[in-house]
Order: C-alpha cells, then sequence, then structure tokens
C-alpha cells in the first residue's frame, strides 16, 4: 500500500494532507524518514512512524457512540443529519452504524468498517440481548408485565420472543429497563403501544457483553477498547 493511502486509512490526516505531510519529512518507515508520498509500504511488517509514535495498521475499526436524538442511524440521508456527521476529524470511509436506532432514541450504537461481525449481531439466528432504558406515559401493572415477559402480539406475523421487563422503582416517572433479543422496527415502542402505553424516551444502554461508556454525553463518541472488541466476537 502507498504510504499517503496508508495513512489517510488510519485517519492521520485526509487525502489532501497526507501527501504533504510525508513530504514534510513527518513519517518514517523501520526508522527512515520518507520524502516520497508515492512509497509503498508493508503495512503487515514495516514499523510506521508519524511523529516518532508507531502506527499501528487496523484494518477495522469500531467506535462506541452515544447517539443523540434528532440524527438518523445511516450512512447519509437527504434531509437529515446522520450519525457519520458526527464523526468529524475521523476517517468515515466505509464506516457504518450497526443497525438502527430511532430518530428519536439515543444511547449505544456500534459504528464499524467490519461487516461480517455487524451481520453476526444483526442476525436474527443470533439473538443478541439489546438493553433499554425507557420512559412512558403509562404504568404498566402486574399481568400486563407478564405478558410483556413471555410474548407480545404487536401485529406481526409473530409474537415478540420473550422479553426482559424491570420496573425502576426509585424514579417518579414511570421507568423501565427492558431487555430484547430481536430488533424489530419500532420493537420496544410497538411492545408498550400493545398496552397502550406511549414511550417518551428511549436510550439503548447495551447490546451483548458491550455497555454504553456513560462518561460519553449525546454525540459523542469513541474507539472501542480492545477488551470490548473480544467482547463483541465472543457473544
Ligand atoms: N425499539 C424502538 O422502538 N426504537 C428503537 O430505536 C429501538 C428499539
Amino acid at each position: 500500500m502507498r504510504i499517503d493511502r496508508f495513512l489517510v486509512k488510519n485517519s492521520i490526516c485526509s487525502r489532501s494532507e497526507a501527501k504533504k505531510i510525508v513530504r514534510s519529512g513527518r513519517v518514517s518507515v523501520n526508522g527512515k524518514t520518507l520524502a516520497d508520498p508515492s512509497v509503498h509500504i508493508d503495512e503487515a511488517s514495516d514499523e510506521i512512524c508519524f511523529d516518532g509514535q508507531i502506527i499501528r495498521y487496523e484494518k477495522f475499526r469500531y467506535y462506541m457512540l452515544n447517539k443523540p436524538q434528532g440524527i438518523v442511524s445511516a450512512t447519509e440521508d437527504t434531509g437529515c443529519a446522520t450519525v457519520l456527521d458526527l464523526f468529524e476529524g475521523v476517517n468515515k470511509k466505509d464506516l457504518f452504524p450497526v443497525g438502527r436506532l430511532d430518530k428519536d432514541t439515543e444511547g449505544l450504537l456500534l459504528i464499524t468498517n467490519d461487516g461480517k461481525l455487524a451481520h453476526e449481531l444483526l442476525s436474527p439466528k443470533r439473538h443478541v440481548d439489546k438493553k433499554y432504558y425507557v420512559e412512558t406515559n403509562r404504568l404498566l401493572n402486574d399481568e400486563d408485565m407478564r405478558i410483556f415477559e413471555e410474548g407480545v402480539d404487536i401485529g406481526d406475523a409473530k409474537k415478540t420472543l420473550p422479553a426482559k421487563i424491570e420496573k425502576i422503582t426509585d424514579q417518579e416517572k414511570n421507568a423501565y429497563y427492558v431487555t430484547i433479543r430481536e430488533g424489530r422496527f419500532h420493537q420496544i415502542k410497538r411492545m408498550f403501544q400493545a398496552f397502550g402505553a406511549g414511550v417518551t424516551y428511549l436510550k439503548r444502554i447495551s447490546m451483548g457483553g458491550l455497555v454504553l461508556d456513560e462518561t460519553l454525553d449525546p454525540g459523542d463518541f469513541r474507539p472501542l477498547s480492545s477488551d470490548e472488541i473480544s467482547l463483541l466476537y465472543f457473544l
């Protein structure tokens, strides 16, 4: 791979800056400073440094985003800002959100360029747990909660799979933790709607073993740690 392309792929700089950066002597390969941005390097075996720091080649990139309300979980949209618009200063090429949260839903969204992992996580056969914090405009009674846990008729050909619902008691609000193992369209909202309750606030807090980092404000993101990436692979 060409060194300028390598720098761009690793989010060191934009395409327009890459040549200038190499020519300015800030990049070395195996201890030798480069001047020519068209030089080919072997990203698997060469030691490439930028400003003296080793750059590790990462084929796949993984970010945790705390999705804010008001933007869509897509890579592009004609009328609305997308989650990728939040990734300023990052090489966005090939990045996409793993699954969708509604425009008015907040919380954990995985952003990656690893199509195989995304496919695994979203596969209906895998039943990956997704936990949400939910506020509603009506309280569910014990019988509603029992049915909710068994499977709810939300107007699809099949009832929802068994889910977990837990009332959060230390709040004035009607608030719940809900864990579902599917990802049907507007699923949580439709499950509550089946009992005449409207969802007024929805936030995803975990997916498999990956838990939203509560230090991230809505709109913030960070790369996953290697432990977090392993959690996704060994669900
Ligand atoms: N269920 C919903 O209703 N909306 C979401 O965004 C996610 C789950």
